[in-house]
């Protein structure tokens, strides 16, 4: 049966160039980087600098998607962009993108799903693409998380770092089998009851202010732990497909101690693992983006890889995603 497919074409991602290393945090609060290499695998994260906004981070990664994709912003009539810090509280950040882009037409938006975003993102983008209401799509994760960070709460500043990546996704045509290329599956989920463990303690109509992070750390863990697992399962059924044909795992990089678990829940290598926590920490919607632009970027990810996406974040809201690469 001849099916569209959302075909990934291009990546690309970019870091503000300002680094934050452990040794840096541990001379302005009460930390080590021995503590927080051991306990999350972090040993440095990227910081925007003032002025630096989370579209600034947005286009340079879609610029540097578009040229390995050898296409234009013209050429795509779609941006989905995921993010919790967007550039104003209105109007979508997706539309400064479009704008910096230099795009007149399409239609550019913004999904929320904090960590879990560009899962949630790509689901939306692939969703129009086989419903035949637009032909390419830019898809990026992109976050100055920075700026809603407690600086004194040593449990969750050291954790998070800013960047942003993209896919640009084509629509192709393909047999709706897991040999095609392209996105073969994506599932998402949110569980609502789930608010405390992890949320920000402000915003527009609540409190007026932007708020900062607040988090459970050992609930989110547990939680990440058993769903992450559960939720890449689901893809591999969905498709037909075994453990055994991942080529790839691309986690949301929150945590190297949630990664390892979830590599051995699913019993698999760490050689089939693209693992950028340590260098980026946890950018939110930006981290599996960037992963993949990573990996695909130095040729690890190449054309034919079965590529397992998965994440979890605020909410609780979580999910993943097979790409035939
Ligand atoms: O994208 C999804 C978002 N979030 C996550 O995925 C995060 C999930 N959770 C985690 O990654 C971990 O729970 C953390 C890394 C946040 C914390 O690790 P933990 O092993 O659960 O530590 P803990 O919170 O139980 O804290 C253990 C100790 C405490 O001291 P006491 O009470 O044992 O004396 C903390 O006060 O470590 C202390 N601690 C720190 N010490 C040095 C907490 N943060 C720090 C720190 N430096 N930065």
């Amino acid at each position: 049966m001849s099916v569209r497919r959302a075909r990934v074409v291009g990546w690309g991602g970019y870091l503000p160039p300002h680094v934050v290393t452990n040794d840096d945090l541990s001379r302005r609060i009460d930390t080590s980087d021995a503590w927080i290499v051991e306990r999350t695998g972090i040993r440095q994260r990227h910081i925007a600098s003032q002025g630096e906004l989370t579209s600034d981070l947005a286009t340079a990664a879609a610029r540097r998607a578009l040229d390995v994709a050898g296409m234009t912003a013209a050429q795509v009539d779609l941006i989905v962009l995921a993010s919790t810090t967007p550039d104003e509280t209105f109007p979508a950040t997706a539309t400064v993108v479009q704008r910096k882009l230099g795009m007149d037409g399409g239609a550019a938006f913004d999904i929320q799903a904090v960590c879990a975003g560009f899962v949630f993102a790509l689901a939306t983008a692939d969703a129009f693409i086989r419903s035949n209401q637009c032909q390419a799509a830019l898809v990026i994760g992109a976050e100055t998380f920075s700026r809603l960070l407690d600086w004194n709460d040593r449990g969750t500043c050291v954790l998070f770092g800013d960047g942003a990546g993209a896919v640009v996704l084509r629509a192709e045509p393909g047999n709706g089998d897991g040999a095609d290329r392209g996105v073969l599956s994506t599932h998402i989920h949110t569980d609502g009851r789930h608010h405390d463990m992890l949320y920000v303690n402000g915003g527009v109509s609540s409190t007026g202010t932007t708020g900062v992070v607040r988090m459970e750390g050992k609930d989110v863990f547990r939680h990440a732990v058993a769903k992450l697992a559960d939720s890449v399962d689901e893809a591999l059924a969905a498709n037909g497909l075994g453990r055994g044909d991942i080529d790839w795992l691309v986690p949301h990089q929150a945590n190297k101690r949630i990664i390892d678990a979830t590599l051995r829940k699913l019993g698999l290598a760490e050689d089939k693992l693209v693992l950028t926590v340590d260098r980026h920490a946890n950018t939110s919607a930006a981290s599996v983006p960037l992963a993949l632009a990573d990996a695909a970027g130095d040729g690890r990810i190449r054309s034919g890889h079965l590529v397992l996406i998965e994440a979890i974040g605020g909410g609780l809201a979580w999910g993943s995603a097979a790409v035939r690469w």
